[in-house]
């Protein structure tokens, strides 16, 4: 097939084109570098070692993104395009509420004018609330979301599902991610926040190439095994091999819109994921325990039943492969990207 990769310049955008690559698909890339850098395509080209057509646009442009969808012809869609940043989302919620729906809404108006008929969709388990329980499994609702980040992805599925139960043919999968970490193997892609890293896994990284200081634990309170809130982090490979499963499972769905967790299936504590990021460094990195960060959960992981049974797909890499994957990128790209 050929994939129009909407956001593909990103961090999971970006593993997942070269996941598609490796299957045999083609790709369009599009993105609007808001939040990824040009040289990212450079090294996709370098490990594909194959060229990987590009069009830099806003997807909040419905014309431009229509002009796109009309010249490529794609037979599929998979969004990553969107602002990501749970915190950002409180100080700029309109912000995130207009990007986030006015892309899928050009996107989605684009396909349909062009006979599209397969969305593959970044959602995330911020999805399932604060009062689901654990395992988060699909099928449990309602859906709500704690940040305006969350929101955007709840809205955006509920507005899936009102597309497609209008629009006969149409196929989506949405994708509930757990905590995406790790890099290509290759040493060559990785996570590239910009500014100070919100999320766990490039914070460790940037504390061990001396871009922070030191690393603050958000509580050793909890009522978990050691104190620290467990996740489900997922090395970003497998999750871009997820995409390519439900991609290609996307015609024998068992309904038109499906959703399917992405995660590793259990929960990993914060002071494990450090540990395992010390031993790979070779040295005890500095750390403080502070207060919890308000609003986290003490303790979620998937149910990856159904991802299992119906596309045949499982995470395959251990928390090492992690670990090591992102030491290999960070300390061989200790700035990341070339501006
Ligand atoms: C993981 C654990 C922190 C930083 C968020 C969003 C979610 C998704 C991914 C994506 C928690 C602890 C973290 C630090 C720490 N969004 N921590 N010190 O909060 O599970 O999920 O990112 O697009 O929607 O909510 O991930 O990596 O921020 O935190 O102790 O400096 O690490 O308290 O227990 P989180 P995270």
């Amino acid at each position: 097939m050929r994939i129009l990769v909407a956001g593909g310049a990103g961090y999971i955008g970006s593993h997942t084109v070269l996941s598609l690559l490796e299957a045999g698909h083609d790709v369009v890339v599009a993105d609007d570098f808001s939040n990824a850098r040009p040289a990212v395509l450079d090294r996709m080209r370098e490990l594909a070692g194959a060229e990987v057509p590009f069009v830099e646009v806003d997807l909040t442009d419905a014309a431009r993104t229509e002009a796109l969808v009309a010249d490529r012809r794609p037979d599929a869609v998979i969004h990553f395009a969107g602002l990501k940043a749970v915190g950002e989302s409180a100080v700029q919620p309109l912000r995130y509420y207009r990007t986030n729906l006015d892309a899928t809404f050009s996107l989605l108006e684009a396909m349909g004018r062009h006979g599209v008929e397969r969305f593959v969709f970044s959602s995330s388990a911020t999805v399932y609330g604060d009062h689901a329980p654990v395992p988060y499994v699909e099928t449990y609702a309602p859906l709500a979301a704690a940040s305006p980040y969350g929101r955007t992805k709840v809205m955006t599925e509920q507005v899936l599902n009102d597309h497609a139960a209008a629009t006969p043919g149409l196929r989506v999968a949405l994708l509930r991610y757990f905590n995406p970490v790790g890099a290509h193997p290759s040493g060559r892609m990785g996570e590239d926040p910009q500014g100070v890293p919100n999320n766990l896994m490039p914070y460790v990284a940037q504390v061990a190439v001396g871009r922070q200081q030191r690393l603050a634990i958000f509580g050793d309170d909890y009522d978990t095994p050691d104190g620290t809130c467990l996740r489900d982090y997922i090395h970003v490979v497998d999750l871009a091999e997820g995409h390519v499963a439900a991609l290609e499972h996307l015609d024998e769905q068992a309904t038109p819109v499906r959703a399917f967790n992405l995660g590793g299936g259990r929960g990993t504590s914060v002071r494990e994921l450090f540990d395992a990021f010390c031993a790979v460094v070779g040295r005890e990195l500095p750390h403080e325990v502070v207060g919890r960060r308000p609003g986290d959960l003490p303790a979620y992981w998937a149910d990856t039943t159904r991802a299992a049974d119906e596309l045949g797909w499982t995470a395959r890499r251990s928390l090492d492969d992690m670990v090591a994957d992102v030491w290999r990128w960070q300390s061989q790209n200790p700035t990341g990207y070339p501006a």
